[in-house]
């Protein structure tokens, strides 16, 4: 018995599940449900897929947008004996991401598209891998979502989502999706290689996170630190050598170099998503930012070694918390 009935396969027009009720999940939730400056017309029904094992009815809470205005938020969790999603947001974090499609997927009929929207890479091309049959897109996104506080979800900064498509089977549903998305005021674009653009903010997350959880520093405070000077050009180098392998554009490390350092400069007082994982005792995704340029390094037979020395050092701190680097 399926989890979940079967609705109009595809995208554009019926309930949307959104697997992860966390930051960025809540963050959609809310737009999806509320209107757009009053627009009614473009609101969309939403719900979470609960937890196995877990009977939430619902979830509330204050959705403030960047201006601080704060709206309230009710999300219904879904039954599975009724609801018939026509679309799925994947939003829990990348280390998640294929224990809870294995346990939701099952339930889900193959023609529903499933929009990834880790961080880093990795996580997404192994759910393609599994479900190579499947409408899965993949979603690079700028916005930023936090909860400071139970019951509270704040869009920090408005920013942009780029989707594009994983698998054959995604491609025809990309300009729905993008635009029932987009229905909710949010910036969303079609990506046609999102490859190369999640592979552009794996740069600039390579080059800060495991630094500012190293360091415990908000990304700023990575610049003149010399444990940082010491070794970004090894980061650089890796990745441009990486990239290159892969049949990707690099501009050259020292090009790498400087967009690293120009979004630490104009995100200085921010603290990375690594660092407040590393802070509250979570597991960060480290596997899936410089863990991911090492692993791909072994594979394409080219030397990593210092990302491999980062994603060691990440990992040591979940499992003695506090800064090592200095
Ligand atoms: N937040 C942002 O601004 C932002 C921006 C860009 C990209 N992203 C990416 O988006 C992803 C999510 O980030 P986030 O900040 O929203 O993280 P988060 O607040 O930790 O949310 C993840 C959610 O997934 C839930 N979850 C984990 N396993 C699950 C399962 N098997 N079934 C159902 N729910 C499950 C978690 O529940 P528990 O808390 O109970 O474990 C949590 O509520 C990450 O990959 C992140 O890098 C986030």
């Amino acid at each position: 018995m399926s989890r979940f009935q079967s609705g109009q396969p595809g995208a554009g027009d019926g309930l949307t599940a959104i697997l992860g009720a966390g930051a960025l999940g809540q963050l959609w939730a809310g737009y999806l449900a509320l209107a757009p400056a009053g627009n009614t017309a473009a609101r969309s029904r939403v719900g979470f897929v609960e937890r196995p094992g877990t009977n939430p009815a619902s979830l509330c809470y204050q959705l403030q947008t960047p201006q601080g205005q704060a709206s309230e938020v009710s999300v219904s969790f879904l039954d599975p004996a009724t609801d018939r999603p026509s679309l799925l947001l994947v939003t829990t974090k990348a280390t998640d991401v294929l224990s809870a499609l294995k346990a939701t997927l099952p339930s889900l009929p193959e023609a529903v598209p499933l929009v990834l929207f880790q961080n880093g890479m990795g996580s997404q091309q192994a759910v393609a891998a599994q479900w190579p049959d499947r409408p899965v897109l993949a979603a690079s996104t700028t916005e930023g979502a936090n909860r400071p506080e139970p019951g509270l979800t704040v869009h920090a900064g408005r920013g942009q989502t780029w989707i594009g498509a994983m698998t054959p089977a995604a491609e025809p549903l990309l300009s729905q999706i993008v635009t029932l998305l987009g229905n909710t005021g949010l910036a969303v674009m079609p990506e046609p290689d999102i490859r190369a653009r999640l592979w552009q903010k794996l740069i600039i997350n390579a080059g800060i996170n495991a630094f500012t959880a190293l360091l415990d520093c908000p990304n700023g405070g990575i610049l003149t630190a010399p444990f940082y000077l010491q070794w970004i050009d090894g980061v650089c180098k890796e990745l441009h050598q990486v990239m290159i392998a892969e049949g990707l554009q690099s501009p050259g490390a020292g090009e790498l170099r400087q967009k690293i350092e120009a979004v630490a400069r104009s995100t200085a007082t921010n603290t990375s998503s690594m660092r407040a994982d590393v802070l509250r005792g979570r597991t960060t995704e480290i596997d899936y930012i410089n863990g991911y340029v090492a692993d791909r390094g072994k594979a394409l037979n080219i030397a990593t070694p210092v990302n491999q020395m980062l994603r060691q050092q990440v990992q040591q701190l979940s499992v003695t918390p506090g800064p090592s680097a200095t």
